[in-house]
């Protein structure tokens, strides 16, 4: 059987969500998948980003990563969508790529794919959970096979106890929490659940 395919889609302005995602790739990876981890198109201006040193900051670490297209999305057995909280939402660059995805989804090729979701905000109670329930009302409407980590493992309450998808504290000092094993452990179930689904088609 050919390898798990996984797209990790992310958008991150500081670097947190950027962080999430490049766990989730390095266990994906060792956990047998093929991965691509791929940033959402920026909707911001050049000079929005240009005049806060930590945007720039983060534009510069990802310069090398390929923007996602609907082909990732076809490619993919399974989606991870990373995204930092918006006014207890999605931003509005994942929610851009989300939308621009109808014609995929009206040819029913999001159908079955396996997602799972992770998300920041700067206070505990800011509304991570809500950003990743968000993701996952998308993710219904796409047909797509939703895998929460609930409390499958004890990294899940080291980090804070989200059932929801891995979500971490964004604070002035970088993240609170320690998330890094719950992100892996969430990245490695969404590639086993897929396997098992792929292995049964
Ligand atoms: C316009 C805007 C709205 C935000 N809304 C919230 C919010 O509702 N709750 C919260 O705790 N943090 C909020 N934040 C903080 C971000 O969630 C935080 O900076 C982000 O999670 C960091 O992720 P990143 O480093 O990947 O960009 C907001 C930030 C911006 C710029």
């Amino acid at each position: 059987m050919t390898k798990t395919k996984l797209a990790i889609v992310y958008y991150s302005m500081t670097g947190t969500n950027f962080q999430l995602a490049s766990w989730a790739k390095e266990a994906a990876e060792e956990a047998g998948a093929e991965v691509r981890m791929v940033k959402v198109q920026e909707l911001a201006s050049e000079d929005s980003v240009k005049a806060n040193p930590a945007w720039l900051a983060q534009k510069e670490r990802e310069k090398d990563v390929q923007e996602a297209t609907s082909d990732d999305l076809v490619w993919a057995d399974a989606i991870i969508f990373s995204s930092p909280t918006r006014f207890g939402n999605v931003t509005a660059q994942i929610k851009n790529f989300m939308d621009g995805q109808g014609g995929i989804w009206s040819q029913g090729q999001l159908v079955n794919k396996v997602v799972s979701a992770m998300s920041s905000a700067q206070n505990p109670h800011g509304g991570q959970e809500q950003t990743i329930q968000a993701i996952y009302t998308t993710m219904m409407h796409w047909g797509a096979i939703i895998v929460a980590p609930g409390y499958t493992d004890d990294s899940i309450y080291l980090a804070g106890g989200n059932p929801y998808g891995t979500s971490v504290t964004a604070g002035r000092d970088g993240m609170v929490e320690d998330v890094e094993a719950a992100v892996k452990h969430q990245a490695k179930r969404t590639v086993e659940i897929a396997g098992l689904i792929k292995a049964g088609q």
